[in-house]
């Protein structure tokens, strides 16, 4: 559920016509809805309220300090996965105890400065990182909470570039190396190595692999004896763009809560796409169209530098007209709706039925919260979009657009060239 809605013939954003604000902010442009923004973390924190999980929002889907300060605001935790995420989650308020670390790559000085911070947990990708982390601990002398990823080799059925919980992916280490490391503590006289961390993979619709890959941590635990106080069952929770049926909340939480709840650890949850996704969209405006023998094309002033998930991942998002006229409910055509960027794979939506478009027309493109401005770029030197929050009845501007200026930002001609 969401709160992008038709009334009569006009999209809304809760109570605000789309249209409204499409006469005040420059298109294209991200808007969200704090109030299903909410509503999706609370409905997460409601299904697990029996073991009442630490749930850290995956900084990476949404990165916007607004939407991290409504959800930090309301208890959540933060998972990050590189300094500048950090920094963001800081002037967001986060809570450090509440913040856990991800990432095969960490950089010393990230290391060093998520230590200073007092983050909940790094979660340890390989045994070269763990000695990292123990060197720069005892550089500063503090004891540092660490968990370690296990790479569980399930199969989760998801797009091959966001599947992780593969046996031959980068992500987390195998049982063996694990057990290793759990035997080998005394390596690591600055780290409390005091939990086990696994996240499969993203856009995951069913929930066989989500409990493949938690109960083969378990039984792992169990047969090595290895004592830890936390379990961080990663993200992934898949939603619906097109006719996905995906577990909610609650099936999930039904599914895997009684086998959670005999481990008696302490969880955390790490979602983003599951929060974010649906709580936002983005918003273009039609610039022209064009017949050719073959298509037709919609052209939108919105493009892979403001969602890239088409191109890279031929994702689907439901593309809206913001506003149905009257008279062109019978005359919908086939559309390729593309960007102005010079590339073949520069579209949004291709063989879609929509109205008759004309310049100047708005459409929404559903589904565009999570990895949407996340992702996007300055591709052919394009200024990134501006991101609206609707948040109760006000429209709030939670990132202007960028200006050109703001695009050669820390460029220079050497002297030489002057
Ligand atoms: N935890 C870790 C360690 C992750 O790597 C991710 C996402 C998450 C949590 C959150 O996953 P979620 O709940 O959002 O599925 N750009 C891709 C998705 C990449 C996901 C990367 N990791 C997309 O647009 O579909």
């Amino acid at each position: 559920m969401h709160e992008f809605t038709f009334k009569g013939n006009e999209l809304y954003c809760e109570d605000i016509k789309i249209s409204a604000i499409a006469g005040r902010v420059p298109t294209p442009f991200y808007l969200y809805s704090y109030k299903t923004l909410l509503d999706h973390y609370r409905k997460l924190r409601l299904a697990f309220s029996a073991i009442s999980p630490l749930i850290c929002f995956s900084v990476k889907s949404n990165s916007n300090i607004a939407i991290l300060r409504a959800l930090v605001k309301n208890g959540a935790g933060l998972d990050i996965v590189s300094g500048g995420e950090l920094y963001r989650a800081r002037l967001a308020g986060a809570d450090p105890k509440k913040i856990v670390y991800a990432g095969v790559g960490k950089r010393p000085d990230e290391i060093e400065d998520a230590i200073n911070a007092g983050i909940l947990f790094f979660n340890v990708e390989s045994e070269e990182e763990l000695d990292a982390i123990q060197r720069i601990a005892a550089s500063l002398e503090r004891r540092v909470n660490v968990a370690i990823r296990i790479n569980p080799d399930v199969v989760p059925r998801t797009h091959s570039h966001i599947a992780t919980g593969k046996g031959d992916t980068k992500f987390g280490l195998d049982f063996e190396t694990v057990h290793k490391i759990f035997n080998s503590q005394w390596r690591y006289p600055n780290l409390n190595i005091r939990g086990v961390h696994i996240h499969i993979g993203s856009q995951i619709v069913d929930g066989d692999p989500f409990e493949e890959a938690i109960k083969k941590v378990l039984s792992f635990l169990k047969k090595y004896k290895i004592e830890v106080g936390h379990f961080n069952i990663g993200g992934g929770l898949g939603i619906i763009y097109s006719i996905e049926n995906p577990q909610t909340a609650k099936n999930f939480a039904k599914r895997v809560l009684p086998i959670l709840k005999r481990a008696r650890l302490k969880i955390i949850l790490e979602p983003g796409r599951f929060i974010s996704g649906n709580s936002g969209i983005l918003v273009t405006k039609v610039l022209y169209t064009k017949i050719t023998p073959r298509n037709t094309f919609v052209i939108v002033d919105g493009g892979m530098s403001d969602l890239i998930r088409p191109s890279l991942y031929t994702a689907y998002h439901k593309i809206v007209p913001v506003k149905v006229k009257q008279d062109s409910a019978q005359t919908c055509e086939k559309v390729d709706v593309v960007g102005p960027i010079c590339e073949s794979g520069d579209y949004l939506g291709k063989d879609r039925f929509l109205p008759m478009m004309r310049k100047g027309d708005l459409l929404a493109v559903m589904g565009a919260g999570a990895y949407g401005f996340a992702m996007s770029s300055n591709y052919n030197s394009r200024p990134r979009a501006a991101e609206v929050m609707v948040m109760k009845g006000k429209v709030h501007i939670i990132r202007r657009q960028e200006s050109y200026a703001d695009l050669v930002r820390g460029e220079s001609i050497p002297k030489e060239l002057k």
